[in-house]
């Protein structure tokens, strides 16, 4: 086993840009002055989602959700076996985090959507409340999140967070992605700005 390259430059970088989203408009959620800071936060974290679901049919190999969307079964298994004595490794995202991954990206859409109808005073107080719990039950997901990654990290003696900024986790070599996909960042940048000012209007 070495460090091998896992995770493109689109995946990478498209988490950073999900995670400044989320955090920019939680801190601007109550604040009136700060609206539209919160609206393009929204904006940014909506198309950064639909570029990554795009990305998870044409991405590299473990940016794919074949590579990680597995039977809840397997969920399970993994999470039992984070309790032995060799917690089982898996080279992508494990089948549990799989799980988070795929709440975070549904969540994230809905809080999206229920905002910009908000945001364009199409619906009534019940919408807002909904946007409300949507983006509450996000958070105790990033929350769930965050200690998946702190206790895979630990069991694993791996530092998960650092993998995510240069892409490299351990594996055999011939697992390794042969691209970083740069090329596509500016596909993904392109999305960013275009549906950040899109969705702020
Ligand atoms: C400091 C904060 C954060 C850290 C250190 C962090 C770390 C990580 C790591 C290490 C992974 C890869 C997990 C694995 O090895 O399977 C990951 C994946 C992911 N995280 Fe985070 N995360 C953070 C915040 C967030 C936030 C706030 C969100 C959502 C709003 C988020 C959404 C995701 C998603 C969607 C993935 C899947 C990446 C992909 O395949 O595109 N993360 N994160």
């Amino acid at each position: 086993m070495e460090r091998i390259l896992v995770w493109d430059l689109p995946t990478r970088l498209g988490h950073w840009l999900l995670a400044l989203g989320f955090a920019l408009a939680w801190l601007t959620a109550e604040s009136e002055n700060l609206r539209l800071v919160h609206v393009a936060a929204g904006g940014l974290v909506v198309s950064v989602v639909v570029f990554r679901l795009a990305w998870g049919f044409v991405g590299s190999t473990y940016a794919r959700f074949e590579s990680f969307v597995d039977r809840p079964r397997a969920a399970f298994t993994y999470v039992k076996s984070l309790l032995g004595e060799r917690p089982a490794h898996f080279t992508g995202h494990n089948p549990a985090g799989g799980y988070a991954i795929l709440a975070l990206l549904a969540l994230a859409l809905l809080a999206g959507i229920t905002g910009w109808i908000n945001y364009q005073d199409l619906a009534g107080d019940w919408l807002a409340e909904m946007h409300e719990a949507i983006a509450s039950a996000m958070l105790a997901v990033v929350v769930v999140h965050l200690l998946g990654v702190a206790v895979g990290s630990w069991r694993h003696k791996e530092n998960l967070a650092r993998a995510m900024i240069d892409g490299c986790k351990r594996g055999r070599p011939e697992e390794a992605i042969t691209s970083a996909r740069v090329a596509a960042v500016i596909t993904l940048i392109v999305c960013a700005v275009a549906g950040t000012w899109l969705l702020s209007l």
